[in-house]
């Protein structure tokens, strides 16, 4: 299986009715690039080419599931992906996985998703994205769940967290900006939940400010995945 719609996917399930998703194992070899995504990475080496035509490939499936036509995807200037009016959405590419997710801006106010492998974090790295309420609570689950690898739940939490607020802020976010708590699942091990505390006041493009955004995480042998959706009646 080369693309996975909604229906039968990892991602689909830690999002919500209404969020499109497709996800991609390896490259199609029919995936192209639309009118001015080939001048983004004219510079790019053949992994990021690839990775960068087949999210995209995944995005304008996904677009197609919520009845929208095919189209660019562009990059703002701060690296945010360029939706068409009147959608909200999000990429994420590693080794052996891509998706995108995708909704009408008028269901979702803002979307995030990251994904990465399941594997510690190289040694150095949780000291740099880590603020201290955070490493003690590592410590706990990897108490009572060491197969899971915790930390880089949190870091794919955290990224995540940025691409979801970004386009609401317009502001850069640091490791340091926002501490995540992580969920353990309750029925299902290898899925759960998690909430993240904002540590630096920001306005957002409603005038509101965000405190707090709530997240689902999943994990396979190979894959973690972290997703955000903000809805409307969401704090
Ligand atoms: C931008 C960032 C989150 C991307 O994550 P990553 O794991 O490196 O890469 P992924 O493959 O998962 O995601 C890449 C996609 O993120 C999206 N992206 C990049 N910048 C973005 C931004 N400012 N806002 C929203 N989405 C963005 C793009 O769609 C990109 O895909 P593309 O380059 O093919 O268009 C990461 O590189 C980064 O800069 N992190 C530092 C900021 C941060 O995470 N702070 C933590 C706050 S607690």
């Amino acid at each position: 299986m080369i693309l996975q719609a909604s229906g039968a996917g990892l991602i689909e399930k830690v999002l919500p009715d209404g969020v499109a998703s497709v996800e991609a194992f390896c490259d199609p070899p029919d995936a192209v690039l639309y009118p001015g995504e080939a001048e983004l990475i004219t510079r790019a080496v053949d992994k990021r080419r690839r990775e960068f035509r087949t999210v995209r490939h995944c995005a304008r499936q996904a677009l197609r599931q919520l009845g929208l036509p095919p189209a660019p995807v562009l990059r703002g200037e701060r690296g945010e992906p360029l939706w068409p009016a009147g959608v909200v959405g999000s990429m994420t590419h590693c080794a052996g996985y891509r998706a995108a997710a995708v909704a009408h801006s008028c269901d979702v106010r803002a979307l995030g998703i990251d994904a990465e492998p399941h594997e510690p974090l190289p040694a150095g790295v949780l000291e740099i994205i880590t603020v201290e309420q955070e490493r003690g609570s590592l410590s706990e689950l990897a108490a009572a769940d060491s197969a899971t690898c915790w930390d880089r739940i949190l870091f794919c939490a955290k990224e995540t967290l940025y691409k979801a607020w970004f386009p609401l802020t317009r502001r850069w976010l640091g490791f340091e900006d926002a501490a995540v708590t992580i969920n353990p699942g309750t029925i299902d091990p290898a899925q759960g939940t998690f909430s993240t505390q904002l540590l630096v006041d920001a306005p957002t493009n409603t005038g509101q400010t965000l405190t707090h955004l709530d997240g689902r995480w999943l994990r396979s042998d190979e894959l973690v995945i972290t997703t955000i959706v903000l809805g409307y009646g969401s704090r």
